[in-house]
């Protein structure tokens, strides 16, 4: 499973595309670091990631409620989930290091995540500011 964003997850929206493949460019960086054993990037990619998908879910909800958007409650009830579970993987990798079941998790977990969540909720939000 590849950790890499394609069109096929294009929304049409500038500044939130370009978001999702610096996540995408940061994660697969993160994964590899983690299966390569380069512990000292991994530290700091969390640091990254952490910060960048606040940034980035911020961003969405600003759109969200300039827009009046119906489903801004369920969608930033998603980002939460996130936030939290990125927090959980990292104590994962604190407590464990990089070893195959953490860098395994790591590479599932969020390609299974983005995706369902850019072709789910995201998809949603675009075609609701497009159709205004
Ligand atoms: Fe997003
Ligand atoms: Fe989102």
């Amino acid at each position: 499973m590849v950790v890499e964003w394609d069109p096929a997850l294009a929304l049409g929206h500038a500044e939130i595309d370009g978001q999702h493949q610096e996540i995408f460019r940061r994660y697969a960086a993160l994964v590899d670091a983690m299966e390569s054993g380069r512990s000292a990037e991994i530290g700091d990619l969390f640091g990254f990631l952490v910060e960048y998908a606040a940034r980035h879910f911020a961003a969405e909800e600003r759109v969200m409620a300039e827009a009046h958007y119906p489903g801004a409650n369920v969608h930033a009830a998603a980002h939460a989930r996130f936030v939290r579970e990125l927090a959980e993987l990292r104590v994962l990798y604190e407590v464990n290091g990089a070893t195959t079941g953490v860098a395994v998790k790591t590479r599932t977990w969020i390609s299974d995540w983005l995706r369902a969540h850019i072709m789910g909720v995201d998809l949603g939000l675009a075609r609701f500011l497009r159709g205004r």
